[in-house]
Order: structure tokens, then C-alpha cells, then sequence
């Protein structure tokens, strides 16, 4: 049996004013005390709603995501944000590589890669996505979609740094749709990936591997998900924006 602590990220897109970010974090506050809880809780507001949820959050298990990086540490890059600024605003995580971010914003895994490395030089832990689109699942290319990402991503990251990368498997067709992956298609995705990384570094990296699921996960599908023998936890979008939903979740 494995000894992987489950962990459940909100990732709460561009979603959350102050005020809303206040209700949820003191929502969140009661219904999940620490004493019971049996997995790690990352919660992932907007960058400007960082420094209020990290005041919110001291002395709560709840650590701090962001949502992305930019890879160099500061200069003139308009509208970026560099990952010392996050450390400096409580950080201890940042998602690279979400599939909006690459639809929308045409990152590639060149520069997610580029991204990844600048995260884990300064000491952030990455949660890094890739997941196949519809189409490329109805082409059959699943896991050739899922190597390419997962290799590019992590072009030169040692064994030692992937300690502190987390893979969230998300199916670009499951996100945000209601279409959850059958935990058995989802478990079949992160086995073939924890496959990736035994032949690429080790059996061991293999299997401290933390890999999530996300794509419409729910209070109500949650506890499946994760009894399945491969999936460590989920990173959760809509779900994640009401404090009894996601509560739900982190303790289905
Ligand atoms: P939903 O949970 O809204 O499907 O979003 C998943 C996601 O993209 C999390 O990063």
C-alpha cells in the first residue's frame, strides 16, 4: 500500500473578490477543522486575493496556491507576476501548464517548462497539468498527448525536484462540463503516468508521485474518485467556490 497523503486543491480560476474571498476562507474555517482532517488542503484564490487569504488562513491547515508564474524574477514584463513576488505573499504552491493556460494563453510545454524550473528555484512546489481534449481521446491519443506534456514539462527537472511537483491529470473535456473521467478511465490515465515517471527517474520518485485528478470533481463523486488506487487527491475548479461543496470534497 501506498503511504501518499491525499491532497485537494482549489483552484478557484478568476474568481473571487475580496469580500468573497473573506466568506469563503471563514466558511471553509468551520466546517473543516484540522484535528479530523485527512488530507492536505491547497486553496488557489486571484494573485490580488493572495495577502488576505494568507492573513485568513494563519494558524489553519489551509496552505496557499497561486495560479501561474512567469519564468524570470523580475524586469519588464507587463501584467506578470514572478515567483518572488509569491513567495513573498505566502505561497507555497503555483499551478503551471492548466489547460486554459494553454487554450487561451498559448502556453506550450517549452515555456511551461521554463516556468516549472523558475518555481522550484525559488522554492515554490508546482502542480503541473496536462490532459487530452476530446477529440485527441476520440483519436485514441491519450497517453501520447499525456507523455509529450509530461515529458516537456519536466525537460531537466532532476529527481530531487520532482519531490516537489505535484501532476494534476485533467481531461480538457471534463473541465467545467459536468463530464466527470469514470474513476476507472481517470485511474488508468495516472497509472500510465506514474509508468512515465518510474521509466524516466524511478520506481521509488514513482510512487512518493502525488498525482490529482480534476474535472468536475463534486462532493458526491469525490470519494470514488479517490479510493481508486492511483488518484492522490484532486484539484477542483466550481466546486471549489462554495465552502460546502468544497468542504464536501476534502472530506468525502
Ligand atoms: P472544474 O472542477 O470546474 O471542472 O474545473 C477543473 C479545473 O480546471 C481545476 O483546475
Amino acid at each position: 500500500m501506498t503511504q501518499r497523503k491525499q491532497i485537494i486543491a482549489g483552484n478557484w480560476k478568476m474568481n473571487g473578490t475580496l469580500s468573497e474571498t473573506a466568506n469563503l476562507i471563514n466558511g471553509l474555517k468551520q466546517k473543516i477543522k484540522s484535528d479530523t482532517l485527512r488530507r492536505n488542503v491547497i486553496l488557489c484564490p486571484p494573485f490580488t486575493s493572495l495577502i488576505l487569504a494568507r492573513e485568513l488562513t494563519k494558524g489553519t491547515p489551509f496552505k496557499l496556491g497561486a495560479q501561474n508564474v512567469h519564468f524570470e524574477g523580475k524586469g519588464a514584463f507587463t501584467g506578470e507576476v514572478s515567483a518572488e513576488m509569491l513567495k513573498e505573499t505566502g505561497c507555497e504552491y503555483v499551478i503551471i501548464g492548466h489547460s486554459e493556460r494553454r487554450a487561451y494563453f498559448h502556453e506550450d510545454d517549452a515555456l511551461i517548462n521554463k516556468k516549472v524550473k523558475k518555481a522550484l528555484g525559488t522554492e515554490l512546489q508546482v502542480i503541473m497539468c496536462v490532459g487530452e481534449t476530446l477529440e485527441q481521446r476520440e483519436k485514441g491519443i491519450t497517453n501520447d498527448v499525456v507523455r509529450t506534456q509530461t515529458d516537456g514539462s519536466l525537460h531537466n527537472v532532476s529527481e530531487k525536484e520532482l519531490e516537489k511537483i505535484i501532476i494534476a491529470y485533467e481531461p480538457v473535456w471534463a473541465i467545467g462540463t459536468g463530464k466527470t473521467a469514470t474513476p476507472d478511465q481517470a485511474n488508468e490515465v495516472h497509472e500510465y503516468i506514474r509508468s512515465l515517471i518510474s521509466d524516466s527517474y524511478s520506481p521509488a520518485a514513482a510512487e512518493r508521485l502525488i498525482i490529482q485528478y480534476g474535472g468536475s470533481v463534486k462532493a458526491d463523486n469525490a470519494g470514488e474518485l479517490l479510493s481508486m488506487s492511483h488518484i492522490d487527491g484532486a484539484l477542483v475548479g466550481g466546486s471549489s467556490l462554495k465552502a460546502d461543496d468544497f468542504a464536501g470534497i476534502v472530506l468525502a
